[in-house]
């Protein structure tokens, strides 16, 4: 039978740093697999919070860079299509066109006391086709009936989460242009 002298240096020796006294025989585990504290890297918990910061710093770089590149990418190549000619709308009508080419199409809108502005009409929700409300002065989408504010293309009900790409206008000589499609 062990005796109680002998469980007590086994337990002793199991303890991280101390090392069996000469005299003492070896764990046979501390035998089979040698190991010296001294020679281990010890990771302090200083390491493990520089660690977790410098990890957390590159992680916020890493964001805020993916952000700015999304940004800055946001914006459509500028391409000039004709779209209308000045004074073809009156205020508080609409019409339809397309850009940047025939597979998409904006709206353009004569908005009272304010001029013309432009969107996508591609519904940001389920990319059914907006068409304007000249009564209420908004943009309608009837899949989920999505509302859109004329004015900036920002969301006023339903379904959309994001507002309308706005779509820049330019005049140059009597014709209005589409230049650019912008995403927000
Ligand atoms: S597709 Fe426009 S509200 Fe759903």
């Amino acid at each position: 039978m062990e005796s109680a002298t002998h469980r007590f240096r086994v337990r002793r020796q199991d303890q991280p740093g101390s090392a069996p006294h000469p005299s003492e025989p070896a764990a046979e585990w501390r035998q089979e697999f040698p190991y010296v504290w001294s020679e281990d890297e010890v990771v302090t918990r200083r390491d493990t919070l520089y660690f977790l910061l410098a990890g957390s710093g590159a992680l916020c770089l890493a964001t805020g860079t993916l952000a700015l590149i999304g940004k800055l990418s946001e914006g459509s190549p500028r391409k000039m299509v004709p779209v209308a000619r000045v004074g073809e709308l009156a205020e508080n009508r609409w019409k339809v066109f397309a850009y940047p080419d025939e597979y998409a199409q904006g709206i353009l809108i004569h908005l009272p006391g304010k001029g013309l502005v432009a969107y996508s009409d591609v519904c940001t929700h389920l990319s059914c086709a907006v068409t304007y409300q000249p009564e209420s002065q908004r943009l309608y989408c009837p899949c989920h009936e999505g509302l859109f504010d004329a004015a900036t293309g920002n969301v006023l009900a339903g379904p959309p989460t994001r507002p309308l790409p706005v779509i820049e206008l330019e005049e140059h000589q009597g014709t209005i242009y589409a230049v650019r499609m912008v995403l927000r």
